[in-house]
C-alpha cells in the first residue's frame, strides 16, 4: 500500500449548493471529478487543522456509484491522516443516521452520499455533502471554500490498496487509518428509544393497531423495519419495499400523495390501515397520512409542536419553533399559544442549525415533508412517523381526529405548493427578475376579495450570528394572513423549478373540509394575474401539486 500524489484539472461547476453537490451520476463517474471534489473537502478541513487523527462517519443511501464513491473516499482519507472512518455497513447510512453518528461519537464530522430525492441509477443524480461536528451540513464559510480548492487544485493524494469489505461489522487498517463497518441503524434506533415511549407504541401495536411504512426502495427502509417491526413489533408486512435498491426500483423516492400514489390509493381504499407514513431517498423527508387523509407537512409541524409533550424525549415543553418562509403559518399560532418564538428562515435545512445549536428551537420543518428536532442536525422522516405512533398512542385517538381537533382549535391554514419543473432557465429567471420589480407597487393594492399588507423579497437575518441572506423568495402577504411565496428552486439538476406556494386561514370551523385546490383558487388567480406565470413558462399546468 502506498499513497499516491494523482495530478489532475480542476472541474468547473463543482460549487456545492444547499445540499451539497448534486450531479448526474455520469458526471460523477468522469475520471477525477468526485476525487477532486473529495481532495477539496480535505484541503478545507486540512487548512483547519483539522483532519490528522480525527474520525469521521461515511455513508449514504445506497443509490447507485454509493459503494464506489466510498471505496475512493476510504482511500483518500487515509492518504490525508484522517485517523478513522466509521461507515454504515453496506455503504448503508441515511442522512438522519449520519447526524446521530457524528454527535454521538464526537466525530469531526461526516461524507453523505445522496441526492436525497432525485431518482437513481445508472442514469440518475448522486450527490455528496460535507456535515460538521454538530451534526448538521457544513456552513457556507466550509462549502464556499470547498468550491475554491475545487476551481484551483492540481493534484490529489489516494492510498492504492484494495477495496474494503464494506458488509462485515468491525475494523481494518487501511494504510494507518481505522475503517469501522458499523451497524447501519444500531445508534440511531437507541437515540430514538430515548425520546419516544417505545413501550405505549408497543402496547398500540399489541391492541391491534395496522400501518403501512412505505420504505419507497430507498435508505429509511432497513430503520423502519429494526424500529417499528423489530423493536415496536408491529406485524411483519408493515414495512414495504424496505429494500433500498440502487434504483429505487424505478420509482422517484419522494414522498408526496404524487410519487407515493400506491400508499395514498391503499389508504383511500377500503382496505386502509390504520396510519400510513413514506420518507425519502436518504430518509430525511416524511409523509404521514391517515384514512382518506395525506396530512399537509405544514400542519403535521404544527401538531407536533401542539402535541409535543406526549413524547418523553420533550416532556419539558418546547424552546420555540422553526419554520421555512414558504411553510404555512399554523405552526405560528401554536407556538403563539405556547408563548415560544416562531423563527421564519429561508428555504433550507442549513438555516436551523444555529436556532437548535443556541436553544432558541426545539422543532423545525419545512413545506417539503421535512420536519425534525434538536436531537440531531437534519430533518428526520423516521423521527416524524415515530412521533405520529407516540401521539396516536398517548391519545388514542386517529389521524383524523387529531387533524380535525387541531383546526377546530386553531384554524386550518389550507396549503399547496405547485411546481413547474424543468422549465427554460431564462424565463424562469426573467420572470422572477419581473416579479421583483412589481413588489414595490403591489403594497396595499387589493386583489381580488384580498388587499397586499406586504409585498417582498424574503431577506432574513440570522439572531444568531447575523449574517445577511437575501433574495430568498418573492412573498406577497395579504391583510388575512393569506400569502403567495414564488421562488426558483435549488435543487434541480434540470432547467429550473418554480415553486409557487399557496396558503389560506380559515378560522371556521364549518369550512375546514372544502378541497384544498377550490380553496386556494383565488389566491392561485392572483397568483397567475401577477406573475405571468403560464406565459413565461409556456406551461398550463404546474408539473406537481402538493
Ligand atoms: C427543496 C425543498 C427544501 C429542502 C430542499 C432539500 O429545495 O423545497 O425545502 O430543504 O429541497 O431537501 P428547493 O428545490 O426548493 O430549493
Ligand atoms: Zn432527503
Amino acid at each position: 500500500m502506498t499513497i499516491q500524489t494523482i495530478a489532475t484539472t480542476p472541474f468547473a461547476g463543482q460549487r456545492p449548493g444547499t445540499s451539497g453537490l448534486r450531479k448526474k451520476v455520469t458526471e460523477f463517474q468522469q475520471p477525477g471529478y468526485l476525487e477532486n471534489f473529495v481532495e477539496a473537502i480535505f484541503l478545507t478541513l486540512g487548512a483547519l487543522g483539522e483532519v490528522q487523527g480525527r474520525t469521521l462517519v461515511l455513508g449514504g443511501d445506497g443509490r447507485y456509484f454509493n459503494r464506489q464513491a466510498i471505496q475512493t473516499i476510504l482511500r483518500m482519507a487515509a492518504a490525508h491522516g484522517v485517523g478513522r472512518v466509521l461507515v454504515g455497513r453496506g455503504g448503508i447510512l441515511s442522512t438522519p443516521a449520519v447526524s446521530c453518528v457524528i454527535r454521538k461519537r464526537a466525530a469531526l464530522g461526516g461524507i453523505v452520499l445522496s441526492a436525497s430525492h432525485n431518482p437513481g441509477g445508472p442514469d440518475g443524480d448522486f450527490g455528496i455533502k460535507y456535515n460538521i461536528d454538530n451534526g448538521g451540513p457544513a456552513p457556507e464559510k466550509i462549502t464556499d471554500a470547498i468550491y475554491e480548492h475545487t476551481k484551483t487544485l492540481s493534484s490529489y493524494r489516494i492510498s492504492d490498496a484494495g477495496p474494503v469489505d464494506l458488509d462485515s461489522i468491525g475494523s481494518i487498517r487501511l494504510e494507518g487509518m481505522e475503517v469501522e463497518v458499523i451497524d447501519s441503524v444500531a445508534d440511531y434506533a437507541e437515540l430514538m428509544a430515548g425520546l419516544f415511549d417505545f413501550d405505549a407504541i408497543r402496547a398500540l401495536f399489541q391492541r391491534g393497531f395496522t400501518m403501512r411504512f412505505d420504505g419507497m426502495h430507498a435508505v429509511s427502509g432497513p430503520y423502519a423495519k429494526a424500529i417499528i417491526e423489530g423493536m415496536l413489533g408491529a406485524p411483519a408486512g408493515t414495512v414495504v419495499n424496505a429494500e433500498p435498491l440502487e434504483d429505487f426500483g424505478g420509482h422517484h423516492p419522494d414522498p408526496n400523495p404524487v410519487n407515493a400514489a400506491e400508499l395514498i390509493a391503499l389508504m383511500d381504499g377500503p382496505d386502509a390501515p390504520d396510519f400510513g407514513a413514506a420518507s425519502d431517498g436518504d430518509g430525511d423527508r416524511n409523509m404521514i397520512v391517515g384514512r382518506k387523509l395525506a396530512v399537509s407537512p405544514s400542519d403535521s409541524l404544527a401538531i407536533i409542536a401542539a402535541n409535543a409533550t406526549v413524547a418523553p424525549g420533550y416532556r419539558d415543553g418546547i424552546k420555540g419553533i422553526a419554520r421555512s418562509m414558504p411553510t404555512s403559518q399554523a405552526a405560528d399560532r401554536v407556538a403563539n399559544a405556547l408563548g415560544v418564538s416562531c423563527f421564519e428562515t429561508p428555504t433550507g435545512w442549513k438555516y436551523f442549525g444555529n436556532l437548535l445549536d443556541a436553544g432558541l428551537a426545539t422543532l423545525c420543518g419545512e413545506e417539503s415533508y421535512g420536519t425534525g428536532s434538536m436531537h440531531i442536525r437534519e430533518k428526520d422522516g423516521v423521527w416524524a412517523v415515530l412521533f405520529w405512533l407516540n401521539l396516536i398512542a398517548a391519545t388514542g385517538k386517529s389521524v383524523n381526529e387529531i387533524v380535525q381537533e387541531h383546526w377546530a382549535r386553531f384554524g386550518r391554514n389550507y396549503y399547496s405548493r405547485h411546481d413547474y419543473e424543468a422549465v427554460d432557465a431564462g424565463a424562469a429567471n426573467a420572470m422572477m427578475e419581473a416579479l421583483r420589480g412589481k413588489l414595490e407597487s403591489l403594497a396595499g393594492q387589493t386583489l381580488g376579495d384580498f388587499r397586499v399588507q406586504l409585498a417582498d423579497d424574503f431577506t432574513y437575518t440570522d439572531p444568531v450570528d447575523n449574517s445577511v441572506s437575501s433574495r430568498q423568495g418573492v412573498r406577497i402577504v395579504m391583510t388575512d394572513g393569506s400569502r403567495i411565496v414564488l421562488r426558483l428552486s435549488g435543487t434541480g439538476t434540470e432547467g429550473a423549478t418554480v415553486r409557487l406556494y399557496l396558503e389560506r386561514y380559515e378560522a371556521d370551523p364549518a369550512r375546514h373540509n372544502l378541497d384544498t385546490q377550490q380553496a386556494l383558487a383565488p389566491l392561485i388567480a392572483i397568483a397567475e394575474q401577477v406573475s405571468g406565470l403560464k406565459a413565461r413558462t409556456g406551461r398550463e399546468q404546474p408539473s406537481v401539486v402538493t
